[in-house]
């Protein structure tokens, strides 16, 4: 293992909670709640989604046919739904890949609900990357941070690509750095946890340029839509009962608020 995917390795390792925080928890920390992720009716306007279109229109150039997106990770479907719909696309189906059953099912109300031919497969990448097999667009967005064995997640999704990416490849979508490093402040001040540096965007980029001599195409943008940050849900993920709701929200006043940065990362086989 190269330097950049061992260090991926280790500060992702860091990101733990501790047994004895766990044990004490009122709620598991880790739950997504499926609904969270249900695309929205208009697909947001990023550079992820033009990507895929753009590989997907290259795709259907070389090959004359329909193309195939695979979603890894797909929770609700917005990375390949919103690569076939609502405008014309090349798209002819999208496969959905997820550990978690609920979140395929509402992959699947979304695809039907827009006339999308799709199928599921449930399972957890990259075990799963045969069941899934291959596609013109493979795209995967905000999973790259609950890897920590990187090497072979990122491999598969190359080699997920049909025809060794003859027009196709993959597209990538996450944040610069952990999702849930703009908290580490609140872990040091409820549970006296302080947290190493976070694996970042760039981190990723250098396995897969140490790993496989890949260079990505790197786009920095800033998301609308706000991911989750209100005193209740933050409650939960540090892992603190309902009391202390108001503490947490004082103590997020004190601390810079979510960040809306995004990257998206693009390579071909
Ligand atoms: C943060 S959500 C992102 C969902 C969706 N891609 C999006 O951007 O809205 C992460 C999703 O990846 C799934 N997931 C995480 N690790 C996975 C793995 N190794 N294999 C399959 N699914 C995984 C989770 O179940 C969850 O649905």
């Amino acid at each position: 293992m190269g330097g950049a995917a061992a260090r991926w390795r280790e500060r992702q390792s860091a990101r733990g909670i501790p047994e004895h925080i766990l044990r004490a928890a009122p709620a598991d920390p880790w739950t997504q709640v499926p609904a969270d992720f249900a695309p929205p009716d208009v697909p947001a306007d990023t550079p992820s989604r033009t990507a895929a279109r753009a590989l997907a229109e290259r795709a259907a150039a070389r090959t004359c046919a329909g193309v195939s997106v695979l979603d890894v990770g797909c929770g609700g479907g917005d990375a390949s739904l919103a690569a076939a719909w609502p405008d014309l696309s090349p798209v002819a189906r999208v496969v959905g890949l997820d550990r978690q059953a609920d979140m395929l099912g509402v992959f699947a109300a979304a695809a039907r609900s827009r006339g999308i031919p799709y199928g599921t497969v449930r399972g957890s990448w990259p075990d799963a990357a045969e069941e899934a097999g291959r596609h013109d667009v493979v795209v995967c967005h905000h999973v790259l941070h609950n890897v920590v064995d990187l090497p072979p997640f990122l491999a598969a999704l190359t080699g997920a690509v049909r025809g060794g990416g003859v027009g196709g490849g993959v597209v990538v979508e996450m944040l610069p750095e952990h999702p849930m490093a703009w908290l580490d402040p609140l872990w040091a001040r409820f549970h006296d946890l302080h947290r190493p540096a976070p694996a970042t965007a760039e981190d990723a980029v250098a396995v897969l340029g140490e790993e496989f001599g890949i260079t990505a195409q790197v786009h920095r943008w800033e998301r609308e839509r706000r991911l989750p940050h209100g005193p209740e849900w933050v409650a939960r993920r540090l892992c603190l009962p309902a009391e202390r709701v108001g503490e947490v929200a004082e103590a997020l006043a004190t601390i810079p608020p979510r960040r809306t940065a995004a990257v998206t990362l693009v390579w071909t086989p």
